[in-house]
């Protein structure tokens, strides 16, 4: 299975960062029924990004319940040295890994390494990373994650450049190549970055910060018509 086959046109990812983590199977529960099919899973190590989030630790708790309704769990290492960490995130369900240029020595060598252990790839790029330097390294990957925040937390101000952003990193890919972006997202934004050509929209704090999830989500996912 692969991208091609997750994606219904284009996808909201809740981002299980924003979660309460107290009841974190129970709000996948709940987001499952709504309609979401890929969620998004935040490793941070305290290094390439001040905190340290969650892990494989978390994520085999997470992945049987997602992948007994037919999801998938994309999970966005926000680490150094990220060819470590592909077995045990594999290991622990997760079906995609998405690794940030800025922390790979070698970009094709983590993409091969990632495929290797059966998982989809993606890269990821900050705020001050030219879009084309990502283009230039994406021959590997099945999608580009282009930051709209700083990574590192949930709840941060949307950055408004991430729009051109989006739209040139659109056209200097093929069109087989996905375009995620990740911060920030939300009802004010999520058209204009769709008309830009992102297909795969994450959303932290715009639907784990609602009272109703499944509203939240479903207000997002009919944005996207
Ligand atoms: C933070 C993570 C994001 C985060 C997004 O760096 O990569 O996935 O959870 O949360 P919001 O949508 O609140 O910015
Ligand atoms: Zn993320």
């Amino acid at each position: 299975m692969s991208w091609d086959d997750w994606i219904r046109t284009a996808e909201v990812e809740p981002s299980l960062y924003a979660a309460d983590f107290s009841r974190l199977g129970g709000q996948v529960e709940i987001l499952l029924r709504a309609g979401a099919r890929v969620f998004h899973f935040d490793v941070g190590d305290g290094h390439f990004v001040p905190p340290i989030t969650v892990g494989p630790i978390v994520l085999q708790w997470i992945s049987p319940i997602v992948h007994r309704a037919g999801g998938v769990l994309d999970c966005h290492l926000m680490v150094e040295e990220p060819e470590r960490h592909l077995a045990a995130i594999a290991e622990a369900g997760g079906d995609s890994v998405t690794f940030h240029l800025e922390a790979a020595a070698d970009v094709p060598a983590v993409a091969r390494a990632a495929r290797a252990e059966g998982l989809q790839v993606g890269l990821a790029f900050n705020p001050a990373t030219e879009p084309a330097a990502a283009a230039a390294l994406a021959r590997e990957v099945d999608l580009v994650l282009c930051m709209s925040i700083e990574p590192g937390y949930s709840g941060q101000a949307f950055m408004p450049a991430a729009i051109e952003r989006v739209g040139e990193l659109r056209g200097l890919l093929p069109a087989s190549v996905h375009v995620q972006v990740d911060g920030g997202v939300g009802h004010e934004n999520i058209g204009s970055l769709a008309a830009a050509g992102a297909d795969l929209f994450v959303v932290g704090s715009a639907i784990f910060g609602r009272r109703n999830l499944p509203r939240a989500y479903d207000r997002l996912a009919q944005a996207l018509g």
